[in-house]
């Protein structure tokens, strides 16, 4: 497998790592930055060196070695700051997206691609639209990070094994991403179960505002983005068929066409095998209704 990773900054780098630790394949670390990818590279290396790992990471500053990717990860973009929205960033990361997307063309025609950089959910529309590729090949990655983080706080207030914790993430991955409590369980037994219902509405707006405080704590999140997007790439390596919330591009399901937006998919070989359409009842779907017109402002404000 030859996994291709666009942008070495944190984020980028946490995903050449543990896409490496996972052991899913070879690693092409880009960035225009010279020497900064090299530099993460051999800082990786070291490391799956001490640990016996024989897959490699290699750093580049050349767009024409991705030829042949299985995976690229788009991470190319700019980071919130503190005090702003995933959405503040649409205009300069869709024009950064965009001459992504222009070098993907010839390079990556039938590799399958999960954008990172946010806004995530009209970004991952951006790249479809633009490569007009398979929409089962190009998803997003957003719920599987709202996802690990709803699973933290469960197991902090129910003081249960996080290994024993199943949950959901649904919408977009912003300001309207919506933690599904009813979807999720403990050990097979529904969640709601463990939980008053002050608890719940506790736990969604903590999952709602963590990436915020951490990025006021430390400027960046690194490793759990990371995280999530190798347990992506590894269902689809391994052709694992797991459960997993993506961005992927809707046309028809949930009552929504020409929008990408987080929910649960089957991520195999072939990609996004299929999306799960929930039966929601009507305070979930009006949540997720939000999301849904927050993403569909912002394509609509996109130039493609
Ligand atoms: C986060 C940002 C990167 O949720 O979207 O961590």
């Amino acid at each position: 497998m030859k996994i291709t990773v666009i942008g070495a900054g944190k984020v980028g780098s946490s995903v050449a790592l543990n896409c490496s630790l996972r052991e899913l394949g070879d690693v092409l670390l880009l960035d225009i930055v010279e020497g900064l990818p090299q530099g993460e590279a051999m800082d990786i290396n070291h490391q799956l060196a001490e640990r016996g790992i024989d897959y490699t990471v290699r750093g580049s500053n050349s767009y024409d070695e991705m030829r042949d990717s299985d995976f690229v990860v788009i991470v190319a973009g700019v980071g919130r700051k503190p005090g702003m929205t995933r959405m503040d960033l649409l205009k300069t990361n869709a024009e950064i997206v965009k001459g992504v997307c222009n070098k993907l063309k010839n390079n990556a025609q039938n590799s399958k691609i999960i954008v990172v950089t946010n806004p995530v959910d009209p970004l991952t529309y951006l790249v479809i639209k633009s490569l007009g590729g398979q929409k089962t090949n190009i998803m997003g990655m957003g719920g599987m990070l709202d996802l690990s983080r709803f699973k933290e706080h469960i197991s902090s207030v129910t003081k249960i094994s996080r290994d024993s914790i199943q949950a959901l993430v649904i919408s977009e991955h912003g300001e309207n991403l919506f933690p599904l409590v009813r979807f999720s369980s403990i050990g097979g037994i529904p969640l709601t179960e463990f939980i008053t219902e002050n608890e719940s509405e506790d736990l969604i707006k903590k999952t709602k505002n963590i990436a915020a405080e951490v990025i006021s704590l430390k400027g960046a999140t690194v490793y759990a983005p990371g995280n999530a997007v190798s347990a992506m790439v590894e269902s689809i390596v391994k052709n694992k068929r797991a459960v997993l919330p993506v961005s992927a591009l809707l046309e028809g399901e949930y009552g929504c066409n020409g929008i990408c937006i987080g929910v649960p998919c089957v991520l195999g070989s072939g990609g996004i095998e299929k999306i799960i359409e929930l039966k929601l009842n009507e305070t979930e779907k009006k949540f997720f209704d939000l999301g849904v017109q927050s993403v569909k402002n912002a394509i609509k404000s996109l130039s493609f």
